[in-house]
């Protein structure tokens, strides 16, 4: 069957049918001329077993009028329990045991993991090429779940690389996951300093040269209220100052927002990644190539329901 006016992207989530997403999707299928005019969701509940994962997966590998599928929140969980539904998996899927991208190409079914991708669209963004180089700033990674992995990933195999990275998390098995990650995918893991924190990291960013990379991947100020920084950290003078996501709380945001100008910081939240991540994986599922001009007409669609 040809996919036609049924036809859709599916969306795998937790609450998918809040997200904006799912206003914004059929927006960009008009302009993108796609072959499918909406997102179809699938929300599986945080604790989800198996054969529920197996389940979504082995729809989405059946019906042809699912083309392919973004997974948020679950993309470790379906790629425990479903990797040997796919036919092919990319490098960074394989080392990191997730999948966020599922796509079809000639009857085969293939994962990807996008988010050292999309990580690195949005850093390319805030960074000047030169960045590590010309000022000698590094990096501070709050937080070392699957963005906080990808974002090191991406910056530590960078051309203009960050001498020292510096990640913490609650978890020393997942700082040591991170460790593993990055010494199986080459990287030389000798820069990386890990540490184990949960109370307010600031004595960390005070230690970081000017020009540093500091980014909020703990998922405090959203997923959960709080910040993993207290009001009164000093950010590194000059430094590029991320926050992971764009709605929520946002206690970092705010408290990097309100050193903006007295600290000279470049302060980004979340939105354009979120953007990348959607257009990367939509160009994915419908085999397209987007420039950045593309990308921008459709975050400027986007921004009308933010
Ligand atoms: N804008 C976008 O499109 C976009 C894309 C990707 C991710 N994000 C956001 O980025 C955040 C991170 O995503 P993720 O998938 O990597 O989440 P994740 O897997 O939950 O990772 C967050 C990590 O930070 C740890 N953590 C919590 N509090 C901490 C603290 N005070 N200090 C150090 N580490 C701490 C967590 O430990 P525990 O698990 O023990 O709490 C966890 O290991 C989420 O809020 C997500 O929404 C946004």
């Amino acid at each position: 069957m040809k996919p036609g006016i049924d036809a859709s992207m599916g969306f795998v989530g937790v609450s998918t049918s809040q997200s904006s997403i799912m206003k914004v999707f059929p927006q960009w299928a008009r302009f993108l001329g796609l072959p499918a005019a909406q997102l179809t969701g699938f929300d599986l509940p945080l604790d989800a077993d198996e054969a529920q994962y197996r389940e979504v997966i082995d729809r989405i590998r059946r019906d042809p009028l699912l083309l392919g599928a973004l997974i948020t929140t679950h993309k470790i969980g379906v790629h425990r329990a479903a990797a040997d539904l796919f036919d092919e998996l990319d490098e960074f899927a394989t080392l990191c045991g997730e999948i966020s991208s599922v796509s079809k190409r000639d009857g085969q079914l293939i994962g990807h993991a996008k988010d050292p991708v999309t990580a690195g669209l949005a850093l390319e963004e805030m960074l000047v090429p030169d960045h590590f180089g010309s000022t000698g700033g590094e990096l501070l990674c709050l937080g070392a779940g699957g963005a906080g992995t990808a974002i090191i990933w991406y910056l530590a195999r960078r051309p203009d690389s960050p001498r020292r990275i510096v990640c913490t998390d609650r978890s020393p098995e997942r700082l040591a996951e991170l460790t593993a990650v990055l010494g199986r995918g080459g990287v030389d893991t000798d820069r990386l300093r890990t540490v184990v924190a949960d109370g307010p990291a600031d004595s960390l960013v005070a230690a970081m040269p000017e020009a540093s990379v500091v980014v909020n991947a703990t998922g405090l100020g959203k997923d959960r209220p709080g910040s993993p920084l207290s009001p009164a950290v000093r950010f590194p003078r000059r430094g590029v100052v991320w926050e992971l996501n764009y709605r929520g709380s946002l206690e970092f945001l705010h408290t990097a927002r309100a050193q903006a100008s007295s600290r000279e910081l470049t302060v980004v939240d979340g939105w354009r990644y979120f953007i990348h991540g959607w257009t990367q994986v939509v160009a994915e599922v419908f085999g397209l190539c987007l420039d950045s001009a593309t990308t921008d007409r459709l975050a400027e669609a986007a921004e009308a329901v933010r």
